[in-house]
């Protein structure tokens, strides 16, 4: 196994539907079938990096209910370390999530005990953090925590991948404590307010360059943004050549059943190869093949490749 990952963020029961197409405000629609599976992108991440191969422990907290129950067995399975996960007064993090004919999904999230996720938390995890090599991200928790963990990750000299998701505005100090961020199209937007306009997905590799000098202007210097099936933008503000900042990946053809959890798999699969040494675009690359391989089955975690499985597809 390679070296370690530390995931501080969220678990949630997945109560997902399966339908044709999703509803209308107002409308009602029949569903095709109903499942309920482990999630939440902390635990999704940390779930994709161990399946690959990474050391990973998961910092969060579930209820002491059946679904924090089942939330611990699926990441303990999958191999990540859940002493750092604590049992919780409140009830464990639910998603509701809809999934299309297409693949496409919508999710409603509530936080119960990812909501009680302190920066006390994160200090009774500074051993495990200390000996990080990266530390993951998302904004399933309370900012403050998010916070505090990459304060800690940045202390420790661990690189901090931030997946900026679901989207928030997000104080500098967060911008500053990154190294990694990770975005789709519409959060790189979001987060840009306008300053420089993301072009579209099937756009060359030099129309992101106002893109890039933004994020950069921004204290990110290296930014991952996903763009479905286009593939990815890898913006590496730190490589030496004007043509080396600014990689296209292209994508990973493959039919989607379920997307639910595929950016998970993506960050994931990222935060494993950098913490196996790889440099950030063949990190991406690697990554948006988990990741197309994750949107193949239905649900996230189980439907997570392995690392055979990514080399297969890759043709390693
Ligand atoms: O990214 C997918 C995840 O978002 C789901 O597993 C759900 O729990 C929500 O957190
Ligand atoms: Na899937």
């Amino acid at each position: 196994r390679t070296a370690g990952i530390v995931v501080v963020g969220s678990l949630n029961a997945d109560l997902t539907i399966y339908c044709d197409r999703l509803p209308k405000p107002g409308e009602t629609v029949h569903g095709n079938g109903f499942a309920v599976n482990p999630g939440g992108k902390s635990a999704n991440q940390a779930v994709a990096a161990s399946k690959l191969g990474a050391q990973v422990s998961l910092v969060g907290a579930v209820g002491d209910d059946a679904n924090g129950s089942m939330l611990l067995e699926s990441t303990a399975d999958a191999g990540v370390d859940v002493t750092r996960v604590r049992r919780s007064d409140a009830a464990t993090g639910v998603a509701v999530i809809s999934v299309d004919a297409s693949g496409e999904n919508s999710i409603i999230i509530s936080a119960g005990a990812n909501g009680t996720l302190t920066p006390a938390d994160v200090r009774a995890a500074a051993d495990t953090i200390n000996d990080a090599a990266v530390v993951c991200l998302c904004l399933e928790v309370a900012i403050d925590t998010v916070i505090a963990a990459a304060q800690a990750g940045n202390d420790a000299g661990a690189t901090v991948v931030l997946n900026l998701s679901p989207y928030a505005e997000v104080p500098e100090i967060l911008a500053e404590l990154s190294d990694v961020l990770l975005v789709n199209a519409h959060e790189a937007s979001l987060f840009l307010g306008g300053e420089a306009d993301v072009p579209d997905a099937d756009a060359e590799a030099e129309a992101w360059e106002p893109v890039r000098s933004q994020f950069a202007d921004r204290g990110l210097q290296r930014v991952l943004v996903t763009l479905g099936a286009h593939g990815s933008v890898v913006l590496d503000s730190f490589a030496r050549g004007t043509q080396d900042q600014i990689t296209r990946i292209a994508p990973t053809r493959v039919s989607a059943v379920d997307t639910t959890g595929a950016g998970d798999a993506f960050t994931g699969a990222v935060a494993a190869r950098l913490a196996a040494g790889e440099s950030l675009a063949d990190a991406a690359s690697f990554a948006s093949v988990a990741a197309a391989l994750a949107a193949t089955k239905k649900g996230t975690q189980a439907a997570y490749p392995t690392l055979a499985q990514v080399e297969q597809l890759r043709g390693v």
